[in-house]
């Protein structure tokens, strides 16, 4: 089969491999019909994320149809259409049992802190991601949700990864109704945290980046305000201005360590990489969040630290929540948001590529070219 290859810091292409085999009963190979890729894969595409294998296939956002089934599989057979979550999950252990799906103890034998991860470094269990033709699902009774009928698989892809998360964001920020949400990230997560943001009864959302494109995008998309960070003095300033002097209710980091916006914490954060990343979104969350505000965090941090005036989170009273989406507990509640026309999360989808383009797709979303929102790869054709 075809699938895209890491072949170290911003270099990937597309290689032959051998086809995924079922290596356990509870196996499925699928074959991909569409694979996203993610904000999480450009911190490995920039060589940001510890253990990231040369010859890795990425990809944590799929769908496809089951092409094979271990003896085990109970739940899918040959030609059912499915939808996969990132996490790998077992479905028994501690955490799965309280739907802490992306705190599974189980499926990822390299670390303790996060669950397996398809397609990502190996401190996530270092299994094959889906920009391939096939890729193998484990677990495959726990995670995949098959596709309604009547439904593409693009109507339904993002909800393998970005809008359960953009929608975890929103919901760990406690939101009341009338409620003002800052959402640091106009890329596909914090559109879905800030569309997520107003269903839940935000009363205004501020949408802060620095690509105009992708601003002017999310205002169109969710109604929120926009505000560029490179056009104005001082944004935590700016952002009090537009909040009473007071700050936001609740501060969405939808933004991870890539972050521009502070030399400081790009270079020591990117260059220097003395900390995990730049911790910019997270500064600003804090700073621009009213006193005993919500600060939600769903940007990604590799372990193990970074930099955040968390004395100041400890004086103003902040709450603050982070995980990994625990994708397979939001599937059902936001499939039937988009079956209502509440969301129409294939909107977001700017660019489509076959595997064998891949490299391009990943350097236009990688340096937003071309307005690029979201790019998304059909390794078996259109
Ligand atoms: N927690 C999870 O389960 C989970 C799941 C998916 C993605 N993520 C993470 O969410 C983050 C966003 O993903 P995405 O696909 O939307 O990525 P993306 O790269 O498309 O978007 C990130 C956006 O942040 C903007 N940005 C950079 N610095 C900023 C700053 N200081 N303030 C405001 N905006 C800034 C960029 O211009 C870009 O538009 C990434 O860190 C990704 O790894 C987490
Ligand atoms: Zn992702
Ligand atoms: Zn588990």
């Amino acid at each position: 089969m075809l699938a895209m290859s890491y072949q170290g810091p911003k270099n990937v292409k597309a290689v032959k491999k051998p086809d995924p085999k079922i290596m356990h009963p509870n196996d499925v190979v699928l074959k991909v019909k569409r694979s996203a890729i993610c904000g999480s894969d450009l911190h490995l595409y920039f060589g940001m994320v510890a253990d990231t294998r040369v010859g890795t296939t990425f990809g944590h956002e799929f769908t496809g149809v089951v092409e094979e089934v271990g003896s085990s599989v109970e739940s899918l057979k040959v030609g059912d259409r499915i939808m996969v979550p990132f996490n790998i999950s077992c479905g028994r252990c501690y955490y799965c049992q309280r739907s802490l799906f992306g705190n599974c103890e189980l499926t990822n034998p390299s670390a303790t802190v996060a669950a397996g991860v398809y397609g990502y470094s190996h401190t996530t269990g270092g299994y094959d991601g889906g920009q391939a033709q096939y890729v193998r699902v484990p677990f495959a009774d726990v995670g995949p949700m098959k596709i309604p009928d009547d439904m593409h698989d693009e109507d339904v892809l993002f909800l393998t990864d970005a809008f359960p998360t953009g929608y975890m964001a929103a919901e760990m920020g406690s939101i009341r109704p009338g409620d003002t949400v800052i959402c640091f990230g106009a890329g596909p997560v914090g559109l879905f945290a800030a569309k997520s943001a107003f269903l839940m009864g935000a009363g205004r959302v501020i949408v802060v980046d620095r690509l105009n494109y992708r601003l002017e995008f999310a205002q169109g998309y969710t109604g929120c305000e926009i505000v560029n960070f490179e056009e104005v003095d001082d944004i935590i300033v700016t952002l009090k201005k537009m909040t009473e002097g007071r700050g936001a209710d609740v501060c969405i980091d939808a933004v991870g360590l890539d972050a521009s916006g502070s030399n400081f914490q790009s270079f020591t954060g990117k260059v220097m990489m003395m900390q995990a990343g730049a911790a910019t979104a997270i500064d600003w969350a804090i700073d621009s969040v009213r006193k005993a505000g919500h600060v939600s965090i769903v940007g990604v941090y590799g372990p193990p630290w970074n930099m955040i005036p968390i004395g100041t989170a400890m004086n103003k009273g902040i709450t603050m929540r982070m995980n990994q989406c625990h994708v397979k507990r939001y599937m059902p509640h936001l499939l039937q948001l988009i079956r209502e026309g509440h969301v129409d999360p294939k909107a977001i989808i700017t660019h489509r590529a076959g595997i064998e383009e891949v490299d391009d797709a990943y350097h236009i979303f990688a340096n937003k070219k071309e307005n690029c929102i979201k790019p998304i790869l059909a390794p078996n054709g259109i």
